[in-house]
């Protein structure tokens, strides 16, 4: 909540500038329509998703060196191989599986999987993508068809959770990607940040908080055997447990991965966190604004994954591991993934080990990303949790 303290950031280039008008002024007639200020998470859900026009629904690159972040599958396809092979050990489990993939980002991850899985003799029938966003499902055709001819007849794309799926699913950093609620807990309730027009720019106001956003933090704060003290200010996803268990109710049988940075909700909700999770990029910057450049910058949440343990368990299914991604990477077979690379030239193979840094350094990707594995039906712990599984922090 320092949106006072304008951060230094690159200035947007005059499409951006005006695409980003475009979006404030669609935010400021949902306010007007609103009598006068919408939640947080509403402003955040039209930034991100309005249609045609959201930071995910509109043309720009986001993605890697060009875009605005980097993501795992963006940083290198050593990745998705690993990746791949905790999928074989599933599929080998189930008849008939197929992978299901939420929320595919450029379809990096897609095809480096489907390349890794025909290598190991371990294809399924089908991929299947669920993405929200029309224009990042046409990229990740045209990726998928340009780089995986002989392939691309086993991807299609769905527009909504299937009744039904055997084998896996997987969703790398869709999860933060949830709009959540900014609450500030007062001596006597719960408040909830609100998001107002002033003149050109947002401002915020506070609300009292509606039932649904009191009762989940009281819960928050029952479940932690202590109040959180006056002013403090976090947030909390109130769609998650929802996407969670629907993503969850349509498993059948098989293992679902999700990969996000996140931490437990003891951590979430330390006392020191004051301030909260929100983080925002723009062009390779991070900074905690999200009031400006509405729809041309990403703004992302860190993960609650007892929030999501919780949603998932609801259903039915079961944890079969939680370790940081480092971790996760080093049990599930980066290291004969890397031995493959040896006969490759010096160049590339410092370039593959500046990127294992980047997946695998405390300090980068390997602790604040984690892989939470969750199961239905008799299907063994994945190996890449034989190294480590903090599942008993939670
Ligand atoms: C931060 S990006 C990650 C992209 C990609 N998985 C990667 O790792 O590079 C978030 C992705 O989730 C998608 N997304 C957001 N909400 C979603 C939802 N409810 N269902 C499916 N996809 C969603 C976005 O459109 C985008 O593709």
């Amino acid at each position: 909540m320092q949106h006072d303290d304008r951060p230094t950031l690159p200035e947007p280039d005059v499409l951006s500038a005006a695409h980003s008008q475009r979006v404030a002024e669609f935010i400021r007639a949902r306010i007007r329509e609103a009598g006068g200020s919408i939640s947080f998470a509403e402003y955040m859900q039209h930034s991100l998703y309005a249609p045609g026009l959201g930071y995910y629904m509109a043309g720009s690159s986001k993605f890697g060196a060009e875009g605005d972040f980097v993501t795992a599958p963006e940083v290198s396809p050593i990745f998705g191989r690993v990746l791949a092979r905790q999928c074989a050990e599933v599929l080998s489990q189930v008849r008939g599986g197929s992978i299901l993939e939420y929320g595919a980002g450029s379809g990096k991850l897609a095809r480096d999987i489907l390349q890794a899985l025909e290598r190991l003799d371990a294809l399924p029938e089908r991929y299947e993508i669920l993405e929200v966003s029309g224009d990042l499902q046409q990229r990740q055709a045209a990726l998928l068809r340009a780089e995986l001819p002989g392939l691309i007849s086993r991807v299609s794309w769905i527009h909504a959770p299937p009744e039904s799926h055997t084998g896996v699913i997987i969703a790398n950093e869709v999860l933060d990607a949830l709009p959540v609620e900014r609450f500030i807990r007062t001596a006597t309730g719960v408040e909830q940040v609100h998001v107002v027009a002033e003149g050109e720019a947002f401002g915020i106001t506070r609300m009292p908080a509606p039932q649904n956003l009191s009762k989940a933090v009281l819960a928050i704060e029952d479940e932690l055997g202590e109040g959180l003290p006056a002013g403090y200010v976090s947030e909390i996803s109130l769609g998650l447990p929802g996407w969670v268990s629907t993503l969850a109710g349509s498993l059948k049988r098989g293992l679902v991965f999700l990969f996000d940075y996140g931490v437990t909700r003891r951590e979430y909700y330390a006392h020191e966190r004051s301030g909260g999770w929100l983080r925002c990029h723009f062009r390779h910057h991070v900074h905690d604004d999200p009031l400006i450049l509405p729809g041309i910058q990403d703004l992302t949440a860190w993960v609650d994954f007892n929030a999501v343990a919780e949603a998932a368990v609801s259903t039915g299914l079961e944890i079969a591991g939680y370790s940081a991604q480092a971790q996760f990477l080093l049990g599930g077979g980066l290291d004969v993934e890397m031995r493959e690379f040896a006969s490759w030239p010096l160049k590339m193979q410092l370039e593959l080990s500046g990127q294992v840094k980047t997946l695998t350094l405390p300090a980068e990707m390997g602790e604040h990303f984690k892989c939470m594995a969750l199961r239905r039906g008799e299907i063994s712990t994945p190996s890449a949790f034989n190294l480590a599984d903090r599942t008993r922090t939670l």
